[in-house]
């Protein structure tokens, strides 16, 4: 048997094994940065954000003074998840049995809690989580004690400014998408370009994909990339902010997309992605945008489905790496290895 190399991909067994995923959820999810919505959202005292994380229910508020939490969006009681969607409240009231929290998390009122002796409320706030914001991104963190959302961001902010002001965009819509395949396995595809020219004809006709100008880029945190237009030069930008935040920036008039890519069981990824567009971008180029991106898109989730099934069969122990033009796969599966063997 061959030993392992550091060509080697991660076992075929990680991408549809749920007891895998039960520890990635544990080891990642539940303790990483993860885009969560817009800050826009949570902008006003009082408004209040239901959201997710890899799967974790989190609910992002703005307090009276102004400062933004997060907590598990689960109530102490009984379980339930407390809050759906959007708005603005005083409080926070479970629709199971009608607990109420402050916008700080603490225990108001509990219904026929003075009923019994040793209830005390104080021993039922709310769990607290982290919440950062970037720019018009709002990202959330299981973990309370997570290191601020700028440390982790490193040096992102900069790369991504060399080509698109992030106080120029404007929201423009969510799309949600999905495909039957392992997170990890839809991370992966967006991680190279090796796979453009076959798969992504349109794509490659628009952007120069040869290896020598699409350029990939590892960083501690993230994954770089930068393409050119073929016809005008313009640059884009691709990044994913580890384990789970895409970032896309296509060559053309100011547009990014930015969302997460979250497991929904070991064969299954749910995803969404917000679209911001500079104010006076061409409405009919806006259209065709969506049209191209929507192509590449389909074309993805055919190749992801396919891969998903392939190494589901249980036949092949693990693939082969090519590090010249897969640099942002090794990093990016030595990162999870690290994660989930970690004591
Ligand atoms: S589960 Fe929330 S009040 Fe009972
Ligand atoms: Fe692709």
């Amino acid at each position: 048997m061959a030993t392992a190399s550091r060509a080697d991909t991660l076992p075929f067994a990680w991408y549809s094994d749920e007891e895998q995923l039960r520890r990635e959820r544990a080891r990642i999810f539940a303790r990483s940065w993860q885009y969560g919505g817009r800050a826009d959202q949570v902008a006003e005292p009082g408004s209040f954000l239901a959201t997710d994380a890899g799967g974790v229910p989190i609910l992002v508020v703005r307090d009276r003074d102004g400062e933004l939490r997060a907590f598990l969006n689960v109530c102490r009681h009984r379980g339930a998840v407390l809050m759906e969607g959007g708005g603005s409240r005083a409080t926070i009231q479970c629709h199971y049995h009608a607990w109420t929290y402050d916008l700080d998390g603490s225990l108001r009122s509990a219904p026929r809690s003075e009923r019994e002796p040793d209830f005390d409320a104080a021993d039922w706030s709310l769990l607290p989580a982290s919440a950062g914001t970037w720019g018009p991104f709002l990202f959330v963190n299981p973990d309370p004690d997570a290191a601020p959302l700028d440390e982790y961001l490193g040096a992102l902010p900069e790369i991504l400014a060399r080509d698109i002001d992030l106080d120029g965009l404007v929201f423009h819509s969510r799309v949600e998408f999905g495909s039957n395949a392992n997170w990890k396995i839809v991370v992966e595809n967006f991680l190279e370009c090796y796979h453009c020219p076959t798969a992504h004809p349109g794509f490659s006709d628009e952007v120069d994909v040869h290896p020598d100008r699409y350029l990939l880029e590892p960083h501690p945190t993230f994954s770089a990339q930068f393409c050119r237009a073929k016809a005008t030069g313009e640059h884009g930008q691709f990044h994913l902010l580890y384990p789970n935040t895409g970032l896309n920036v296509f060559p053309g008039p100011p547009n990014l997309s930015i969302g997460p890519i979250v497991p929904n069981g070991a064969n299954r990824t749910a995803r969404y992605l917000d679209y911001f567009f500079a104010p006076d971008v061409d409405p009919k180029w806006r259209e065709e945008f969506f049209a191209f991106d929507d192509q590449v898109g389909r074309e993805d989730t055919a190749l992801v489905e396919s891969v998903h099934r392939g190494m589901a069969s249980g036949m092949l122990e693990h693939g082969r790496l090519l590090l010249g033009s897969e640099p942002l796969l090794g990093a990016f599966q030595a990162w999870v290895a690290e994660r989930v063997s970690a004591p």
